[in-house]
């Protein structure tokens, strides 16, 4: 992938943490005159984002909770965004906003069926639903390529004791968009796992996870410095997109980069 394209992109989960280093950093590589549409619940992390963006870019905020979003809002907004999609030589969504859920419970213990509901319209359902806007915005076209990049992790393909609706979420998005893949072979599709990242998540595990044996590894990956930096695994992620080494709809671990 060329970088230095005219690029429309949206970015959920921007207003810190990886999705704040996938805007600042695709921004300092796409074209001039390219637009970043970056969405979170936090207007001032949002707005902090835009300001370390490149000043080249047309960078406009969108402040939404996606556990319980205003769906004709976003698609409006999205809609005026990208009225001319033609301007565009690329079109990108990043689906990077996600939750932990809580990690007291195992998987024998969710019998709140509002909690289980409010996790997978975050995770899952509102992804599913601004992949469609996204894709609605930008029909198939000989004037640009289109590609989608899924944040995923580990949890998707293998489980974790205390984990257990992060797991499934990760799984379920990353099959809805091998499905996507298959049934679209002129969108372009990855399904990203970042490593272990220290941002606000790594602190929510190490407080959510409250048996020390579920603890450990998180704390040593602590004690060791073995946590990556938004900066290093954005780093991998961008030097796997130039080098294109991956089928649509493949799950590319960092460390197999
Ligand atoms: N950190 C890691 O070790 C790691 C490892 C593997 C995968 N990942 C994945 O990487 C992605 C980014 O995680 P991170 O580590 O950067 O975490 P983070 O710093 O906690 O950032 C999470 C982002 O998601 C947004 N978000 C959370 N709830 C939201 C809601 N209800 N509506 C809209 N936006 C919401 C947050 O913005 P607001 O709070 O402003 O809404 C924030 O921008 C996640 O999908 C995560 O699962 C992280």
């Amino acid at each position: 992938m060329e970088w230095n394209k005219k690029t429309f992109v949206i970015i959920t989960g921007a207003s810190k943490g990886i999705g704040r280093t996938i805007a600042v950093e695709f921004s300092k590589r796409v074209a001039a005159g390219s637009k970043f549409i970056l969405l979170a619940r936090s207007a001032s992390g949002l707005e902090e984002s835009k300001s370390l963006c490149s000043p080249d870019v047309v960078v406009e905020t969108l402040t939404a909770n996606l556990e319980s979003p205003d769906a004709q809002k976003i698609k409006n907004f999205i809609a005026e965004a990208a009225a001319n999609p033609d301007d565009y030589e690329r079109a990108v969504i990043v689906h990077n906003a996600g939750s932990l859920g809580n990690l007291q419970r195992s998987a024998k213990d969710f019998e709140d069926l509002d909690e289980i509901n409010n996790y997978f319209n975050l995770n899952v359902g509102s992804m599913i639903l601004l992949n469609t806007m996204f894709l609605k915005a930008f029909p198939k076209s000989e004037k640009y390529k289109r590609l989608v990049i899924n944040i995923t992790s580990l949890c998707g393909i293998k489980p974790f004791q205390g984990f257990a609706l992060y797991c499934t979420g990760k799984a379920t998005r990353e099959m809805f968009l091998k499905v996507l893949a298959l049934e679209e072979p002129t969108v372009k599709v990855l399904n990203y796992s970042p490593g272990p990242v220290l941002t606000d998540m790594a602190d929510e595990i190490l407080a959510g996870l409250k048996c020390h044996e579920l603890r450990k590894p998180f704390e040593d990956l602590r004690t060791n410095g073995s946590y990556l930096t938004p900066e290093d695994t954005i780093g991998k992620l961008i030097q796997l997109l130039e080098s294109g080494n991956f089928e649509s709809g493949d799950h590319v671990d960092v460390f197999d980069i």
